[in-house]
């Protein structure tokens, strides 16, 4: 089976990209931090600068997205007490960029995880289309509730691996479900919210990476 060249864009964690070269894949991922895992497949850096290297599948597990998401919007009327109107709205212009460039990469295929975005940063985006699909950690072994959508391009949408039940709410169980969502507050809040899950990286890695796309991929390129 030939393997695919993966760039996975916006990853520090290296949970994507391990979950790729673990099934023979030329991953990478790059991020303006270093890697945490130390590995020597960690580009750091733009990976707007990488985009026109040659990769088979564009993976962005998950860019910044805090100007972009739902839970923002009330930042673009009333800012924090440290910023003005003026910055909030540079800052949604440049998360929308960042969005449409890898949306709009010249690459075959192309994932972006990104939670669910408001209208002011849809109408940002160039040639913006619905998520695919919204899945959560929890379909894929991970008992933790995350509605994450997925904006995909030639690929398929996920299909779950291993569906828990979710606890009833208000239980403790539930709680804990829900600790992305109640990470205490401090400088590295934003940091361990924005970790993906590997089961989800899992499952990417198995379905995407799998025989089927790179069947369907030889046979184009024959
Ligand atoms: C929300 S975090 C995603 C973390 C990721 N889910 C992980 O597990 O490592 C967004 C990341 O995008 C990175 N980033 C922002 N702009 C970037 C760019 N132009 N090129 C590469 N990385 C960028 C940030 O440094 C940050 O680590």
């Amino acid at each position: 089976m030939r393997s695919l060249r993966v760039l996975v864009a916006c990853e520090f964690s290296g949970t994507v990209r391990n979950a790729f070269l673990a099934r023979g894949h030329d991953a990478w991922s790059c991020d303006l931090l270093p890697s945490e895992d130390g590995s020597n497949r960690h580009i750091r850096g733009d990976a707007r600068d990488l985009l026109h290297d040659g990769w088979d599948l564009l993976m962005v597990a998950h860019p910044p997205c805090t100007r972009l998401c739902n839970s923002g919007v009330r930042w673009l009327t009333k800012p924090p007490k440290d910023k003005t109107l003026d910055q909030m709205r540079a800052e949604l212009d440049e998360g929308a960029a960042l969005f449409s460039t890898f949306w709009n990469a010249p690459i075959e295929r192309i994932c972006i995880e990104n939670p669910i975005m408001h209208s002011h940063a849809k109408e940002r985006i160039v040639g913006y289309e619905k998520p695919a699909q919204i899945v959560q950690p929890w379909w894929f072994g991970e008992p933790q509730f995350k509605a994450t959508g997925l904006y995909l391009k030639r690929l398929p949408p996920l299909v779950a691996t291993d569906k828990l039940t979710p606890p009833a709410s208000g239980t403790a169980e539930h709680k804990n479900w829900s600790k992305v969502h109640r990470a205490s507050p401090g400088p590295n809040r934003g940091h361990e919210r924005s970790r993906f899950f590997p089961g989800l990286a899992d499952a990417m890695a198995d379905q995407w990476g799998g025989h089927a796309v790179v069947v369907e991929m030889l046979a184009r390129a024959a």
